[in-house]
């Protein structure tokens, strides 16, 4: 490879800055209120790409927010790599929890602190730079396309339509992704496996108004208690989840890859205090690491009714509400899961209430492959650039959209990420380190190129 370090050098802080303009745009896909930050954002994207070389970029609208698609084929003998990520963002709620406004990004001890800086605009963003620094170079050794989505905060409903119109214009031989997490930045590890996802929301009702809690308290069910006390019911001592058939479809993980994750180095006390907390809790019988990733789980992620504002109130609520998820793990089918839940929560409220389940979006688990071409070429990439050798770890989080690739592509994931689990993405100061934005833009040709020799050698052999 002609020496490519020197551009990236050289170009460092213009990188930077791109990707600090970029996390100006408040690209919230799940909030209407932010639409057309989430469309300049596209536009951004799009102009980047024209930029760097890219040909036919294009903003492509869908029924929701656009997909950008842009391409270089060099020559359509080679291999081609799909790469992927989102330019949308999560909420940056709660807002009075950040140091400093999340769409004004700032540099503080060699980190990016903004929403999206690591999730996914950071990553995502490397892929661009990576790209243009081995055009710069003529270090370009495959075909490349691009495919940026606007929607994956949201469930990515558009890209899923988008994908099975457009299966030509998307045909390749693997997909790139930088939106998942490594171990540590001196214990690189590459992500094998997301789980899959679950997400419903429930209301229970109780009498027909607020009622004063002297009058009718204790003779009246009150939807909050019986909320809480249906939720508890959800898991047992264990920690195992309850809801009859739940478990059936779970695949045990291999005992290798589990003896691989005993052997990661994990460091469960430094874990601990980091978020201050006495000690862990879990499906009894597992790991820390095996129960953010083989093992499926059930959360609450926010409950509400009743009063809450300033001062005391006595009231017994009309209603009650709580967003409760699933991580699953294959084999388990989310369409499945979400049934049993709907059944199962409907028939463990008590006859003083009514029930209504609804249904948000979800996704499949994925494992993909270790003994790949394509994986061993990030292995071999992650090898150059981090000295060692990654370890291959399932991811906690989803990514919905990467099953799709496979059951509509036909199509494999090479899951490159190169975020921290402590960058708090989805949290008040997301933030995101130099040393991994660089480290991401070094790495990515590295893998294309070990990616295009060890095609070259399987065609040959
Ligand atoms: N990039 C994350 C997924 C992720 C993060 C995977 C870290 C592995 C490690 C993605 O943007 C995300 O947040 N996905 C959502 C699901 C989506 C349907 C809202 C998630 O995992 O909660
Ligand atoms: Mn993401
Ligand atoms: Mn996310």
């Amino acid at each position: 490879m002609n020496n490519y370090t020197e551009y990236i050098q050289t170009h460092k802080t213009r990188f930077i800055d791109e990707l600090l303009e970029l996390l100006r745009i408040p690209s919230v896909s799940t909030d209407p209120a932010f639409k057309e930050h989430v469309f300049k954002a596209a536009e951004f994207i799009k102009g980047q790409l024209d930029k760097i070389g890219a040909d036919k970029a294009q903003v492509c609208q869908t029924d929701g927010y656009p997909i950008v698609y842009a391409e270089k084929i060099i020559d359509p003998e080679l291999p081609t790599v799909l790469v992927y990520g989102h330019y949308d963002v999560q909420p940056a709620d709660p807002l009075e929890l950040w140091d400093s406004p999340p769409f004004e990004p700032v540099i503080k001890n060699d980190k990016i602190y903004a929403r999206g800086a690591c999730d996914d605009k950071g990553q995502m963003y490397m892929h661009l730079k990576a790209f243009e620094t081995m055009i710069q170079t003529d270090n370009l050794p495959c075909n490349v396309k691009f495919m940026i989505e606007g929607e994956e905060e949201a469930g990515s409903e558009s890209l899923a339509t988008f994908v099975k119109n457009n299966k030509e214009r998307l045909a390749a031989d693997v997909i790139l992704i930088s939106d998942t997490s490594m171990l540590g930045n001196e214990t690189p590890s590459i992500t094998m496996g997301l789980r899959g996802l679950s997400y419903m929301e429930v209301e229970v009702t109780g009498p027909n108004r607020d009622l004063h809690s002297g009058m009718y308290g204790g003779a009246v069910a009150n939807p909050i208690n019986v909320l809480c006390q249906m939720i508890a019911s959800l898991t047992d001592e264990n920690h195992h989840i309850t809801i009859p058939g739940f478990y059936d479809d779970v695949e045990d993980a291999p005992e290798a890859e589990r003896e691989g994750m005993r052997k990661a180095p994990f460091d469960l006390e430094l874990y601990k205090k980091k978020l201050d907390i006495a000690e862990v809790q879990g499906e009894k019988g597992y790991s820390t690491l095996e129960r953010t990733s083989i093992r499926p789980t059930l959360d609450v992620n926010g409950i509400w009714g009743g009063y809450t504002g300033e001062g005391a109130k006595t009231v017994i609520a009309s209603k009650a509400y709580a967003k409760i998820s699933m991580r699953l793990v294959p084999n388990q089918d989310w369409y499945k899961i979400s049934e049993l839940f709907q059944k199962h929560f409907e028939a463990i409220a008590p006859p003083s209430v009514k029930v209504k389940v609804t249904r948000h979006h979800g996704g499949q688990p994925v494992v993909t492959p270790i003994d790949s071409v394509a994986f061993k070429a990030a292995s071999a990439a992650f090898k150059d650039t981090f000295g060692k050798e990654p370890i291959p770890l399932r991811g906690g989080g989803s990514i919905p959209i990467v099953s799709m690739f496979k059951s509509e592509l036909g199509l494999d994931s090479v899951l490159l990420g190169f975020g921290l689990d402590s960058d708090a993405i989805h949290s008040p100061n997301e933030h995101y380190g130099i040393f991994n934005y660089m480290k991401g833009i070094e790495t990515i040709p590295l893998f294309y190129n070990h990616y295009a020799k060890l095609m070259r050698e399987e065609l040959v052999s």
